[in-house]
């Protein structure tokens, strides 16, 4: 059945699937689905042929916005909430473990490898808060584990990712801990501030095209990881920053939302934040943190 109408033109291509090659359960699974949706996206919306050109180019300049440093690809599906969708997917919450989130197009390899209780700031500004992070991780059972390998990165306080901004030193406010014998951490940094995601290229032509805008609330992020858990890609928000309820990427879960409050004189910064996270164990998880 070759020969197509508006009918059977989604059953034809469906038909279509490893005809001519070998194609695995899980391609003709991802495939079937993939062109019922495609095919219904444009039955609904009626889409005409210029508007698919149009798609088309928009792609098209997305794919010439990559390079080293940039995925426009992985922006394009935060600003439509697939990120986060599959990492929800991919992270089912089984039990009391942390909830992860997106990993965003932020995260540097090899950050410095740094005591427990050091500070990540390597640059000062005058708005910045600093604050002292602390808490434990524990497993199901509420024992803290020792050992565990966390990178945390945030951008500074002018908004700015250490990496995309020429004026900051090398690794500034990005470093790698590890949790002591009772799975305590503790770091220094500044209170993360609200910045807008890149939008100067494809990703905000779609922001501006859906009507919405670029901004995340004030988060950090981690990387929790060791032999024998599920690694775990989180970021914590405070409780008190502008686009908490409205994040352009739908990144943020009501379970890691904290609160910064004023530190005891003893620590040596600004702020205070607590915050424990649990981790899953999975007997098959090898440590993700890039080496
Ligand atoms: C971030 O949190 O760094 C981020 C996440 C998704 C898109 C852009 C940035
Ligand atoms: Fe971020």
């Amino acid at each position: 059945m070759g020969i197509v109408n508006l009918e059977n033109i989604t059953d034809v291509v469906i038909a279509s699937l490893g005809k001519s090659g070998d194609i695995t359960d899980r391609q003709r699974e991802i495939m079937t689905s993939l062109i019922k949706h495609l095919h219904g996206f444009c039955k609904d919306v009626n889409l005409q042929h210029g508007e698919f050109l149009e798609g088309c180019d928009f792609l098209k300049r997305a794919g010439q916005t990559c390079d080293e440093n940039r995925q426009e690809f992985i922006l394009l599906g935060d600003i439509l909430g697939v990120e986060v969708l599959v990492d929800m997917l991919s992270n089912p919450i089984e039990g009391t473990e942390s909830e992860s989130t997106v990993l965003g197009p932020f995260y540097r390899e090899n950050p410095p490898v740094l005591p427990k209780g050091a500070s990540t700031i390597l640059k000062h500004y005058d708005n910045e808060e600093t604050a002292y992070y602390e808490g434990y991780i524990r497993d199901a059972a509420g024992n803290g584990v020792a050992g565990v390998t966390m990178d945390v990165w945030e951008d500074a306080p002018n908004g700015i990712y250490e990496n995309l901004d020429p004026e900051q030193p090398e690794y500034n406010l990005r470093g790698r801990f590890e949790t002591d014998e009772n799975g305590h951490y503790a770091f220094v940094a500044v209170r993360p501030v609200p910045y807008p995601i890149p939008d100067n290229e494809t990703a905000g032509e779609l922001l501006r095209f859906m009507g919405h805008h670029p901004n995340r609330p004030g988060h950090m992020h981690f990387i929790f990881s060791k032999d024998g858990y599920r690694p775990l890609i989180s970021q914590i928000y405070d409780a008190e920053s502008d686009w908490l309820d409205n994040d352009s990427v739908f990144a943020v879960k009501d379970s890691l939302i904290g609160t910064f409050k004023s530190a005891a004189e003893a620590l040596g910064t600004d702020l205070h934040f607590e915050f424990d996270f649990v981790l899953k164990t999975d007997a098959n998880a090898t440590s993700v943190a890039a080496e």
